[in-house]
């Protein structure tokens, strides 16, 4: 399966802070945003990334992230000129995605919890998975509904009355027909091709599941001042209080099997001296215990 990060937008949210730096470059905690969207695929085991962004920030990620082969991956970038919708990505990416299946991350989402892509990554075959996860402002996001049997029976963008407490997050997972899917949709009254439509569309066809995060697991989303504050301030938490770190790409691609235990060593020989390599020097000093 490949990967893509969307990681344009206008971030107007986040204005004038996006004056610096795009929002998906901003730092939370110890680390730039898109590291945790990253690190989120690459510990699912997708290692053939394509990073979008706008034609202004596409640079600053590739002098950050390269072509991924330090980290045992492939990174390839491609430009949205103009915000236009979630699911346009797939149309940008088409020529990366080929004939492959494709899951899709938002460049701002950061995912917090054990394993809990796990099942829907190893599992998936055909069709689309997305997620759904328990919001007290549903209003803001995707909202996906549900009959007694768990089943999803309808999602709505952004819905005045939501009919659930149930937002989508940004993490998808389709197979190679959302292209087909994506090619036959219509932009939205706010100009944009939205990834609820799509979800709609798999849904009709009946090849959508949706798997319910369980309550422990943390979904931010760092898109405003306060929402970037606070994601910041959870990652330190967990980080002091377990020792380990939340989004720490050469970890996952070490844990995958992308990097060899020599490779890892390399690129932490290669670090400035900050906790960052304190950090990976304990990763490797703990694997060869
Ligand atoms: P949003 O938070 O909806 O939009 P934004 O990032 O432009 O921010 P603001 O509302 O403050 O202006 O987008 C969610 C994520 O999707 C974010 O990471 C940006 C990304 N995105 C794109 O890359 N291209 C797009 O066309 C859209 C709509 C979003």
């Amino acid at each position: 399966m490949k990967g893509i990060i969307l990681a344009g937008g206008a971030g107007s949210r986040l204005f004038p802070l996006t004056l610096v730096a795009s929002k998906q470059l901003q730092p939370v905690y110890d680390k730039p945003m898109v590291y945790y969207p990253l690190t989120t695929l690459v510990e699912n085991g997708i290692r053939e990334l394509c990073l979008i962004s706008t034609p202004h920030d596409l640079p600053r990620f590739k002098n950050l992230l390269g072509d991924g082969k330090n980290w045992g991956l492939t990174i390839d970038y491609r430009e949205q000129a103009e915000p236009k919708g979630i699911a346009q990505a797939f149309l940008i990416a088409e020529s990366f995605i080929g004939k492959d299946p494709v899951t899709l991350i938002l460049g701002d989402n950061i995912f917090y919890g054990a394993d809990s892509f796990k099942s829907a990554f190893d599992d998936f075959k055909t069709g689309a998975s997305i997620f759904g996860y328990r919001v007290h402002d549903p209003e803001r996001y995707g909202v996906v509904e549900f009959d007694e049997q768990g089943k999803a029976i309808s999602i709505e963008e952004k819905p005045k009355a939501p009919k659930s407490n149930y937002a989508v997050p940004g993490l998808y997972l389709y197979d190679n027909q959302v292209l087909e899917i994506t090619k036959n949709l219509k932009p939205s009254p706010r100009g944009e091709l939205e990834i609820t439509d799509v979800n709609v569309a798999y849904m009709k066809l009946g090849r959508l599941r949706v798997h319910k995060l369980s309550r422990g697991f943390a979904w931010l989303d760092a898109g405003t001042s306060s929402s970037l504050h606070e994601a910041s301030a959870y990652v330190q938490t967990i980080e002091k209080r377990q020792g380990i770190k939340i989004g720490c790409p050469e970890e996952a691609a070490f844990r995958r099997g992308f990097l060899k235990l020599e490779q890892l060593e390399s690129l932490a020989a290669k670090m400035p001296n900050c906790e960052y390599r304190d950090y990976i020097t304990r990763v490797l000093t703990e694997a060869k215990r």
